[in-house]
C-alpha cells in the first residue's frame, strides 16, 4: 500500500517525539487511517549532530526546499520553531498544495491570518493542536466542543516552564535561576526561554484561544502581559498564608461584545481547581453560558505530550485525505473586535507594601483606596523583623483596573509608603 508522505522540518525536543509516535505506533495508526504513514525527510540544522533517536543519515536533510519542493511529500510538519525561516516554508509547502501541522504558537499568534488564508486558496488543511497546552486537546475543543455555547470565560495555565518553576519554588523554596535551568535541560523552555518567564509565549497562546473561543481575531498587541521574573519567595509566601498560590494566569473574557486578555502572576485562591495545577501541568478552564464551568487538565510541555497533538492533527490531515475533504475551513472569525477599557476590567487586587512604622499609616493608605473607590476585603499587617519598616498586605474587592492604577499612581507619591513591593490580580 502507498505510504502517505511526510516531511518533518525540526527534530528537536518535539520532532524527535514526532518520530517516536509515527514509527513505534505504526501499526495503530495505519489501521486508523488506512494508510502507512511514512517521514520522508528530516531536516535538520547540523546532520552531525549525535540525535537521542536514530534516523538513516540519507533521511536528514539541512535543505529545507528538498521537503518543501518534493512532489512526493503530502504534508509537512513544523517543529522548527521561530518565526523565519519557518514561515517562508510554510507559505511555499502550501504553495506546493502539501498540508500543514505545526506547534508553532508564535507564528499561529502572529501570522495565522495569513498562513490561513493561503491554505484556504490552495484547499490544503493547517492544524496546529501543539501549539497551545502541549497535549491536551484544547484547540479541537473549543472549535468543535463548545461551537453550540457562548464562551465568556477561558482562564490558563498555558505556559509549563513557568508553572514549573512557580510550583518548585513554592513547593521546594528553590531559586528562579536552578529552575528555570532544570525547566531548560527538560526542553519544557523555549529556545530563549525570555518569551516564557516575560509571559510572551502564554500570551500568543492566550490570544489563539481568545481568537477560537470568542469568534474574533486577536493579535499578540491585544494581550496585556506580565511575566514571572518580578515574582519573588516573599510574595509566594504571604500567598499561601493568605490562601492563594502564584499562578502565570492567562484570562480571557467577554461581557457582551467587549473582550479583555491578559497574562500576569495571579493569587489564585488555593480552593479554585486551577491552584492545584502543578510542575509542567497545563490546565483550561472554560466557562460557558449553557455549559457552565469545565477545565481540561494535562502536560503542558515536553517530547512525548506535545508529540501526541501533533501526531493527532497528522492523523487528521490523513482522514481529510482519504476523505477528500482537506481545506474545510474548521474556523472563520466573525465578530468583530471590540476590547474592553481600563474602566471596563474588573477584579480584586493583591497589594503588598512596606509602609513606615508610625501612627496614622493605614488611615492614610485606606483614604487613598476609599478616593479611589477600591473597597477592601483585607488589610492585614505581618510582622517583619527582616525590615525596618512595616509591611501590609491589602486584598481589594473587585475594582476596575482604572481605579487600581489610580491607586498606584497616588502610592507613589505618598510619603508614607517606602516601596510598593508588589501588585497581583485576584482570582477564585
Ligand atoms: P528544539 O528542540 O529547539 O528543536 C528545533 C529543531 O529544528 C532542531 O532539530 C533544529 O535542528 C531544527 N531547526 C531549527 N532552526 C532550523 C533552521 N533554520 N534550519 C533547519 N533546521 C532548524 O525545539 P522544540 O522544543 O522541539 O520546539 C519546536 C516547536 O514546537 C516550537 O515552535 C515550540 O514553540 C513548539 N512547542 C514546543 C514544546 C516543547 O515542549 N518543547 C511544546 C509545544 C510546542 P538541530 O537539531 O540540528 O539543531
Ligand atoms: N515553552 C513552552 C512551555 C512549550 O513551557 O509551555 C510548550 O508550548
Amino acid at each position: 500500500m502507498e505510504p502517505i508522505k511526510v516531511g518533518l522540518l525540526g527534530m528537536g525536543t518535539v520532532g524527535t517525539g514526532v518520530l517516536r509516535i509515527v514509527e513505534g505506533h505504526q501499526d495503530d495508526l495505519q489501521k486508523q487511517v488506512g494508510s502507512p504513514i511514512r517521514i520522508e525527510k528530516v531536516l535538520v540544522q547540523n546532520k552531525d549532530k549525535s540525535r537521542r533517536y536514530a534516523v538513516e543519515a540519507d533521511r536528514l536533510t539541512e535543505n529545507a526546499w528538498d521537503i518543501v519542493n518534493d512532489p512526493a511529500i503530502n504534508i509537512v510538519v513544523e517543529v522548527m520553531g521561530g518565526i523565519e525561516p519557518a514561515k517562508t516554508y510554510m507559505l511555499a509547502a502550501l504553495e506546493n498544495g502539501k498540508h500543514i501541522v505545526t506547534a508553532n504558537k508564535d507564528l499561529m499568534a502572529l501570522h495565522g491570518a495569513e498562513i490561513l488564508a493561503k491554505a484556504a486558496e490552495k484547499n490544503c488543511d493547517v492544524f496546529y493542536e501543539a501549539s497551545v497546552a502541549g497535549g491536551i486537546p484544547i484547540i479541537r475543543t473549543l472549535i468543535e466542543g463548545f461551537s453550540s455555547d457562548r464562551i465568556t470565560k477561558i482562564m490558563g495555565i498555558v505556559n509549563g516552564t513557568t508553572n514549573y518553576i512557580l510550583t518548585k519554588m513554592s513547593q521546594e523554596g528553590a531559586s528562579y535561576a536552578d529552575v528555570l535551568k532544570e525547566a531548560q535541560d527538560l526542553g519544557y523552555a523555549e529556545s530563549d526561554p525570555t518569551s516564557d518567564v516575560e509571559g510572551l509565549d502564554a500570551a500568543r497562546k492566550m490570544a489563539i484561544l481568545g481568537t477560537l473561543g470568542f469568534h474574533t481575531s486577536l493579535g499578540l498587541g491585544d494581550v496585556q502581559v506580565k511575566g514571572i521574573s518580578q515574582v519573588s519567595k516573599e510574595d509566594i509566601l504571604y500567598g499561601k498564608r493568605l490562601g492563594y498560590e502564584v499562578k502565570l494566569l492567562g484570562i480571557a473574557e467577554r461581557q457582551d461584545d467587549m473582550i479583555s486578555v491578559g497574562v500576569q502572576p495571579t493569587m489564585v485562591k488555593t480552593t479554585h481547581p486551577l491552584a492545584a495545577v502543578g510542575g509542567v501541568f497545563n490546565a483550561v478552564y472554560v466557562y460557558g453560558e449553557a455549559v457552565g464551568e469545565t477545565m481540561f487538565y494535562g502536560p503542558g510541555a515536553g517530547e512525548m505530550p506535545t508529540a501526541t497533538s501533533v501526531v493527532a492533527d497528522l492523523v487528521a490531515v490523513v482522514k481529510n485525505l482519504k476523505l477528500g475533504v482537506n481545506g474545510r475551513k474548521m474556523f472563520v472569525p466573525y465578530k468583530e473586535k471590540k476590547l474592553k477599557t481600563a474602566e471596563q476590567i474588573a477584579s480584586k487586587y493583591f497589594v503588598r507594601l512596606h509602609v513606615q512604622d508610625k501612627a496614622g499609616v493605614l488611615a492614610k493608605i485606606t483614604q487613598v483606596f476609599a478616593e479611589c473607590d477600591v473597597s477592601l476585603e483585607s488589610v492585614v499587617q505581618q510582622p517583619n523583623k527582616s525590615i525596618a519598616e512595616a509591611e501590609i498586605v491589602i486584598v481589594t474587592h473587585d475594582a476596575s483596573l482604572a481605579s487600581m492604577n489610580r491607586v498606584l499612581a497616588e502610592f507613589e507619591a505618598l510619603e508614607v509608603i517606602q516601596t510598593i513591593k508588589s501588585v497581583y490580580r485576584v482570582e477564585g
